[in-house]
């Protein structure tokens, strides 16, 4: 579409407007050098010189799909795992592969008080094992309905889902299970009693999403976990969007099954995630391998971690998510929220004074992540996000954001929305020049379309 040329994103030398990414946390918190105002090289380009990219430039607001940057103690730390002890652990008795054991055991123990898992006892004295690290939410949503749910039985989900839980529950459908999507109300929250009313005798499992990667709505998990244990079916969770973003208590909230991914509130990098099943859940392990014991036992191992563990595990990448959990605890997961959520507080009302845009999902800003999407009337989503991008060096995500069913829900099918996530790097700065652009593209196309068009 036109209309991408001639707003005021830049300054007269043609440089992006706008506060770095990696600015200190404002509102109090100290400041934190996260390397991400080192100019970047990017792809070469036809002239044959190497084109570079000035992250601090930009203005991330993508925090949903992946936090950036990173704190500085991820990257050192994988650094420094790599450099001093990056061997595989289980495979042989030597210092460096018992210290990347610890490594990994470590993770898992605190990973584990951090979800309050059920995995630790009294005193913190319980293995945990069953704790067991994946690549991504994905696939530890992957191993929870593999595990679980077989031609003949009956899943409970939502519309929130994700393709991550949409996709495999339809691949089990297709194989001859059911599956009943529960709708949201109009904001997009679960009213938990509709999951009572929706298991039947043969339902396997409840699977809802925690928070939504389209509009941030946060559904009441205690309530969701005491209407699944009065039946008597396990609940599994997809945290992608709220580990490390909200306190989850594990065992409080009744939880069977919590997949967490590593690379978004937890500050992890990519390519780490997990699955935490309680003491009392049941699973069937669907990856089957090499495990570094008992190599004589011909089929895979039961006990856990190695149930739901095969192969090598991203080792440098579990030393990386151990230093953003350790980096979240000293932050303060409350003062983090607090700093988010006073942002989206800012976007919101930013954006609902401006004429044409509109707000999709819910306002609140309690029981939510700080996730907004909004459309533009008279543009389409992925237009608005080329011109934040190009023009104001504003970074979201447009479309259906992998969750086609929330956005049949909103009405915002089949274009979608323009989506803004905020993470602990953003600043009020970044988030008033987020607002002025929007009100640019808005008038520009005001002025362009005349009214009843
Ligand atoms: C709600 C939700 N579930 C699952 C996923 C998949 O996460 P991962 O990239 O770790 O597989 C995402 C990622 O965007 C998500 O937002």
């Amino acid at each position: 579409m036109g209309g991408a040329r001639g707003y005021a994103g830049r300054d007269r030398e043609g440089r992006r407007m706008g506060g770095a990414p990696n600015e200190a946390l404002d509102r109090g918190l100290a400041p934190v050098d996260t390397s991400a105002s080192r100019p970047r090289e990017g792809p070469r380009g036809d002239s044959g010189h190497s084109a570079r990219v000035e992250m601090k430039d930009v203005i991330y607001l993508d925090n949903a799909a992946t936090s950036f940057p990173k704190p500085d103690a991820v990257h050192d730390t994988m650094r420094d795992f790599y450099r001093d002890c990056g061997v595989n652990p289980g495979r042989t008795g030597c210092d460096l592969a018992l210290a990347a054991e610890e490594m990994i055991h470590g993770t898992r123990r605190k990973l584990s008080r951090f979800f309050n898992a059920g995995l630790i006892g009294a005193g913190g004295a319980k293995d945990p094992n069953r704790l067991v690290f994946t690549l991504n939410a994905t696939m530890s949503l992957n191993l929870v309905i593999n595990g679980l749910v077989h031609a003949g039985d009956h899943v409970v989900t939502t519309m929130l889902e994700h393709n991550s839980v949409i996709r495999p529950v339809n691949h089990k459908v297709r194989d001859g299970a059911e599956a009943t999507f529960v709708r949201p109300d109009g904001e997009g929250y679960i009213d938990p009693a509709d999951i009572g009313r929706t298991i039947r005798p043969n339902t396997k499992l409840v699977i809802v999403n925690h928070g939504s990667n389209v509009t941030g709505v946060v559904q009441d998990l205690g309530a969701i976990g005491a209407v699944c244990a009065r039946a008597g079916v396990p609940l599994a969770v997809d945290t992608a969007q709220t580990a490390g973003v909200i306190p989850i208590d594990m065992h409080a909230c009744r939880i069977s099954f919590l997949a967490f991914t590593g690379h978004k509130g937890l500050f992890g990098p990519t390519g780490t995630g997990g699955l935490c099943v309680a003491d009392d859940a049941e699973i069937e392990g669907t990856v089957y391998g090499g495990t570094g014991v008992r190599s004589a036992v011909p089929y895979h191992l039961t006990e856990y971690p190695y149930r739901l563990e095969a192969g090598t595990q991203n080792l440098a990448g579990i030393a990386g998510l151990s230093a953003g959990l350790d980096w979240i605890e000293r932050r303060g997961i409350d003062e983090i929220r607090r700093h988010e959520i006073g942002l989206l507080a800012e976007l919101q009302a930013g954006l609902e004074g401006i004429d044409g845009v509109r707000i999709h999902g819910t306002r609140r800003l309690e029981s939510r992540v700080a996730t907004m999407s909004f459309t533009i009337e008279g543009y389409d989503p992925s237009d608005v996000g080329t011109i934040l991008d190009v023009d104001y060096g504003i970074q979201t995500r447009t479309g259906l954001q992998c969750a086609p069913l929330i956005h049949e829900h909103h009405g915002t099918t089949p274009r979608g929305t323009v989506r803004a996530s905020l993470g602990p790097f953003n600043t009020s700065e970044q988030i008033r020049t987020m607002i002025g652009a929007v009100a640019e593209v808005a008038a520009d196309r005001r002025a362009a379309v005349p009214a009843g068009r």
